[in-house]
């Protein structure tokens, strides 16, 4: 459950951000669901569900109201029972399980790596390296060797856009900035390991260990916890707001004007951080490799 409420708050950036270049498209209410797209291979929709003739999810798949694309948007009946296909749901997350599995049905949390006595199995670390290294000991990074190349170990379990602006960190830094990544290992005595083509990856900013697996005084065992694994990451406001605030600002505004309820939905900031390798409430991790003005 804690997953589909975080994954709500998490998607609702992204989607702005697309709906925003579509310009050639209807508009799409804001922190609307992603539309047009091919269900993966591993999700399976109810047979009532009906894709579009692209086999894709469009507006007929999960709304039961006639002709909605061609509807205005505050002309469209939310309270009926189809408006969200097979509804009426007592909660939105219902119907949202209808397609994406539930929690209990996935993976285990693989980053919970310790039992009470601080002591784990090497099977669990053989999840993703061929080998357990041995964290007491000095490692040569380049010789770790993995099931899969790291920059694809986790999307098994998580998406490729866990979160606004993942997708596109996954490119090769620029000299000046490759620079300042250095620097900032050395000054932060952290790592910030980029993949075998010099690409940013998810375990660039993340930690895939649970704090005690390396030890914290070294570079790879540098992480921010303030929260426990099982809690999780948590918000007040998203931290890439920054960025797309003004732009959010302004539709947030058309929005309450024509709604008459305020959203503050996406104002969230990180409120608990776990599993990165830098803070990113105060900035540090972006300014790891990014000089922004202030
Ligand atoms: C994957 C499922 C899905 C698809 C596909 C989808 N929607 Fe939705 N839509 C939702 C959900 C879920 C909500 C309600 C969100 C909420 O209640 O917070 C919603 C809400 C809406 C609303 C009401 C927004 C509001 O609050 O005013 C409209 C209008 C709407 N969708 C139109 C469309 C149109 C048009 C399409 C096709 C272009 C479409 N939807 C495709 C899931 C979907
Ligand atoms: C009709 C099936 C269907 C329903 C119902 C549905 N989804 Fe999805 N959802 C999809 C598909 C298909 C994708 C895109 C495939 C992918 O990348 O995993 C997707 C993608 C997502 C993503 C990733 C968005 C992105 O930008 O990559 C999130 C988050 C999400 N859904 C949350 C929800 C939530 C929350 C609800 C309930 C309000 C919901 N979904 C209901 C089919 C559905
Ligand atoms: C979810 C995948 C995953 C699991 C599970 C995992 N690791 Fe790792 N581990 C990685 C990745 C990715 C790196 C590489 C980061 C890098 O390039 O330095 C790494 C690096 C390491 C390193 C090298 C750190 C250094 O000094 O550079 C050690 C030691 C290590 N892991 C030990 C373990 C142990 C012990 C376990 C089990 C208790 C474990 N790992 C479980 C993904 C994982
Ligand atoms: C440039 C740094 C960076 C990269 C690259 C990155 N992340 Fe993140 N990730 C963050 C930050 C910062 C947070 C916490 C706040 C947020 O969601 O923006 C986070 C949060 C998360 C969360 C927790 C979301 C939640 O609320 O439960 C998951 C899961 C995650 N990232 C997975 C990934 C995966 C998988 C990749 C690779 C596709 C990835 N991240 C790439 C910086 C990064
Ligand atoms: C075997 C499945 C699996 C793999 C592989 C995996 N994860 Fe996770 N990860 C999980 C689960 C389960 C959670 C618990 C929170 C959740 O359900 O999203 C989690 C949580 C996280 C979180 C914290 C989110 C939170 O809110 O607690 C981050 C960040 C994260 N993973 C990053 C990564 C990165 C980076 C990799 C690849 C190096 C990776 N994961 C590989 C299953 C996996
Ligand atoms: C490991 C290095 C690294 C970290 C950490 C990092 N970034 Fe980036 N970021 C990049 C790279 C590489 C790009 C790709 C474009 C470029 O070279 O400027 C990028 C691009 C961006 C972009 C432009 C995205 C686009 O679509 O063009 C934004 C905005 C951004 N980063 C914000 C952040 C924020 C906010 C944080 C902290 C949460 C952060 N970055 C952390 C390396 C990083």
């Amino acid at each position: 459950m804690r997953e589909l409420c975080v994954t709500v708050f998490l998607f609702l950036p992204v989607v702005l951000f697309a709906t925003e270049t579509a310009k050639d498209k209807k508009e799409m209410p804001p922190l609307h669901h992603v539309v047009k797209v091919k269900p993966p291979k591993g999700m399976k929709l109810p047979e009532d569900f009906p894709l579009n003739d692209q086999q894709q999810i469009d507006c007929q798949t999960c709304h039961g109201v006639e002709d909605i694309e061609n509807t205005p948007f505050d002309k469209v009946d939310k309270q009926a029972d189809n408006f969200h296909r097979g509804g009426p749901y007592k909660k939105l997350s219902d119907f949202c399980y209808k397609c994406h599995a539930k929690k209990e049905q996935q993976r285990p949390n693989i980053h919970k790596l310790l039992d009470d006595n601080k002591k784990y199995d090497e099977k669990a670390c053989e999840y993703c390296h061929k080998k357990a290294p041995d964290p007491k000991k000095k490692i040569d990074r380049q010789k770790l060797e993995f099931r899969l190349p790291p920059q694809k170990l986790c999307f098994g379990c998580h998406l490729k856009t866990p979160h606004l602006n993942a997708l596109n960190h996954l490119v090769k830094p620029g000299k000046k900035m490759a620079k300042r990544i250095k620097a900032s290992e050395k000054k932060q005595n952290v790592i910030l390991p980029l993949d075998n083509d010099g690409k940013v990856m998810c375990a660039t900013c993340h930690t895939p260990h649970q704090p005690g697996v390396i030890d914290e005084k070294k570079p790879a065992g540098k992480q921010v916890a303030d929260v426990d694994l099982d809690k999780g990451v948590s918000y007040v406001e998203h931290p890439w707001n920054s960025v797309y605030q003004q732009d959010k600002k302004m539709r947030l505004q058309k929005l309450a004007q024509k709604s008459g309820e305020t959203y503050n939905l996406t104002y969230k900031r990180l409120e608990h951080e776990v599993l990165l390798r830098l803070p990113a409430k105060d900035g540090t991790l972006c300014q790891a490799c990014h000089e922004f003005e202030r």
